[in-house]
C-alpha cells in the first residue's frame, strides 16, 4: 500500500464520529459488535455536519463519498476535524498538534505542565529548549500559519474537564495526560500514589465525560508495550486480544482464546497504572458503546519530525535524565558529552521501539480510521525489537565513525526487576496492514538527527549541566544509591 492509498475510503457513517444515532432504542446497552449486523437496515443516524440529509442507514454513506472526508496523506480525514489531545505540552502532545494542525484538523489541547515540573525537581532540563506554550502556540501560527487552541488544565479537574468537552465537542480524543516514568514510579511510596491516581483516575474520569459529552469521539489511549512484560515462554505479545483461532487446552480438553484479553505482566508501579487504564477503556467500550484504540507504544526515540524541524520555537522536549529520558536518546546524549552509556545487566533486555516521526503518523492513521461504535482494539505500536546493547553498539559505531567520539558503553548492577535473558516476539501486524502504516525512518537515521543535535553548543552545555542526574540512582528495592559497574567496554572502532 503506498502513503497516499486511504484505507478508509469504505469505511462508512456506522464508524464516523459526526453521526447521531436515533430512535428510542438504547442500543448502547447491547453490548458487542455483531449488533452492527442486526442493526443494518433498521438503525438511523443523522449527521451533525450535513442535517440536511436528514435520517439515513449508517451503512449507506462511504468516506469517499461523503464531501466531509477529504483525502490527506495518510487516509481521510474529516474537514477540520476536531481533535483534543490530552497532555499536549508533551513529549509526544506537542508534535502531534503540530502534525494534525498541518493536516487541516482544529487542533484542541490541555496540559497541567506537570511534565515540566517534575523534570525541573529532578535537576533535569530538555536538551533541546522548549518555549512556553503560548510562544509555542504562537510560532505555530507564525512558522507553519496553524492556530492551536491551548488551555491549562489538570485533566482530574472535572469541574473543568467536563463543560470543556461540551465546548469542544471533540471527534477524536488522544490521552497522552499521564505520568509516563517507570523509575519515577519506584523511587518512594509518594511518587507512585502520584503516579497512579494521575493516570487512574484521570482516564477513568475522562470516560464518563465522555460517556456524557462525547460518546461519538473516537478514544486513542495510549498505553505501552511494558503492560505485557516479557513471557520467559516466549508467548507471542499479540495486539492485545487473542486472534480468533488460539485456544487453550487443559486437562485435555480444549477451550476458544479469541477475542479475550491477552495477559498483561507490568513491570513497575507505573506499568500498573497503564495496565488498569487498558481495562477502564476496555470496560467503558463495553458499558456505554464508547470506541477506543489501545495503543501499546514501544519506546520512542528522536525529536525529528518535519513540523518541528520548521524552527527551534517548536522544539519539543528531549530529556535524559535517569527518571524522564528514553534510552536512545540518553546514549546519545551521553556519548555527545563522552559519559559512558549506562546499559542494566547483560544488556540482553529486547523491546520495541519506534521513531517519534513514525509513531506520528501511527496516531494520525488511527484517528483517521475510527473504530467502530462499542469497539475496543489494541495495536502495537512498534517498528523493530532491539536489545539494549545493540543500541548502545549502534550509538558507538555512528558516533565514532560520522561524529568522530569515543564512546564507552558500561555495564551496571540491574536496578531494575526485570528478566535480562528472555524471548521476545512481537506482533504488530494492524497498523500496516489496516491503517497503512508504512515507516519513513530508522534507527541509524535517528540516531544521526539526535548527535546533531546533541552537538550543538547550547545542547551540549544543557547536557553537561544534569552530568549528576544521567546515571541510574532508583532501585525496584526502594534504595537509592548508585549501581556497581560490572564492565566497561570502548567499542572497537
Ligand atoms: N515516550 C515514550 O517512549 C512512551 C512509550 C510508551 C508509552 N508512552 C505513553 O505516551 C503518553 C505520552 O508520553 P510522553 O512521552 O509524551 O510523556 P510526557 O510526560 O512528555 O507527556 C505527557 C503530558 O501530559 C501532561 N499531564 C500529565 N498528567 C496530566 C494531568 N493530570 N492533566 C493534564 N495534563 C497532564 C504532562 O504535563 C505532559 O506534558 C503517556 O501516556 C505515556 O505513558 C510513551
Amino acid at each position: 500500500m503506498s502513503q497516499h492509498d486511504c484505507p478508509n475510503d469504505k469505511s462508512t457513517c456506522w464508524s464516523c464520529p459526526a453521526v447521531e444515532f436515533k430512535g428510542h432504542v438504547d442500543f448502547r446497552a447491547c453490548g458487542q459488535a455483531a449488533f452492527r449486523k442486526a442493526a443494518s437496515g433498521q438503525l438511523v443516524v443523522e449527521c451533525k455536519r450535513r442535517p440536511e440529509i436528514g435520517y439515513f442507514d449508517p451503512m449507506s454513506i462511504t468516506y469517499d463519498s461523503c464531501t466531509e472526508w477529504r483525502e490527506s496523506e495518510y487516509g481521510r480525514l474529516l474537514k477540520g476535524m476536531r481533535v483534543l489531545i490530552l497532555g499536549m505540552d508533551g513529549y509526544l502532545g506537542w508534535p502531534l498538534a503540530l502534525k494534525l494542525a498541518k493536516l487541516g484538523c482544529e487542533v484542541h489541547g490541555i496540559d497541567n505542565m506537570v511534565r515540566r515540573k517534575l523534570v525541573d525537581e529532578k535537576g533535569g532540563q530538555s536538551v533541546l529548549p522548549i518555549e512556553s506554550m503560548s510562544n509555542r502556540v504562537a510560532a505555530a501560527k507564525r512558522q507553519l500559519d496553524v492556530d492551536i487552541h491551548f488551555r491549562e488544565m489538570d485533566l482530574l479537574d472535572r469541574e473543568s474537564l467536563f463543560p470543556y468537552l461540551q465546548e469542544v465537542k471533540p471527534e477524536a480524543i488522544v490521552q497522552f495526560a499521564e505520568i509516563p516514568s517507570a523509575p519515577y514510579s519506584m523511587a518512594s511510596v509518594d511518587k507512585a500514589v502520584h503516579t497512579i491516581e494521575n493516570n487512574v483516575v484521570g482516564t477513568l474520569g475522562l470516560l464518563f465525560g465522555m460517556r456524557d459529552h462525547a460518546a461519538e469521539a473516537s478514544l486513542i489511549k495510549l498505553g505501552t508495550m511494558g503492560e505485557y512484560g516479557s513471557p520467559l515462554t516466549g508467548r507471542p505479545l499479540f495486539e492485545g486480544l487473542f486472534p480468533g483461532e488460539a485456544t487453550l487446552q487443559y486437562q485435555g480438553e480444549e477451550w476458544s482464546l479469541g477475542g479475550e484479553l491477552t495477559p498483561r505482566d507490568p513491570v513497575s508501579f507505573y506499568h500498573v497504572s497503564k495496565v488498569q487504564g487498558t481495562f477502564s477503556v476496555y470496560e467503558a467500550c463495553k458499558y456505554w458503546w464508547l470506541r477506543s484504540y489501545d495503543v501499546m507504544q514501544g519506546v520512542i526515540y528522536g525529536s525529528h519530525t518535519d513540523e518541528l524541524a520548521a524552527d527551534p520555537a517548536l522544539n519539543t522536549r528531549f530529556d535524559i535524565d535517569e527518571w524522564w529520558g528514553t534510552v536512545v536518546n540518553r546514549f546519545v546524549a551521553q556519548t555527545a558529552v563522552g559519559e559512558p552509556m549506562t546499559i542494566y545487566g547483560s544488556g540482553n533486555q529486547m523491546r520495541g521501539y519506534i521513531t517519534l516521526k513514525d509513531a506520528m503518523q501511527c496516531i494520525v492513521r488511527l484517528i483517521a480510521k475510527p473504530p467502530e461504535p462499542g469497539q475496543y482494539d489494541v495495536v502495537n505500536q512498534v517498528t523493530d525489537v532491539f536489545t539494549v546493547r545493540h543500541i548502545a553498539e549502534t550509538v558507538a559505531k555512528i558516533g565514532q565513525r560520522e561524529f568522530g567520539l569515543d564512546p564507552l558503553i558500561q555495564r551496571l548492577e540491574n536496578p531494575r526487576v526485570e528478566a535480562e535473558e528472555h524471548p521476545y516476539e512481537v506482533i504488530h501486524e494492524k497498523l500496516q496492514e489496516q491503517f497503512g502504516f508504512q515507516s519513513e525512518s530508522s534507527l541509524e537515521e535517528e540516531i544521526r538527527h539526535i548527535f546533531k543535535s546533541a552537538l550543538e553548543p547550547e545542547a551540549k552545555s544543557r547536557i553537561e549541566a544534569q552530568r549528576d542526574v544521567l546515571t541510574p540512582r532508583t532501585r525496584w528495592s526502594g534504595e537509592q544509591k548508585e549501581m556497581a559497574v560490572l564492565e566497561t567496554i570502548r567499542p572497537a572502532a
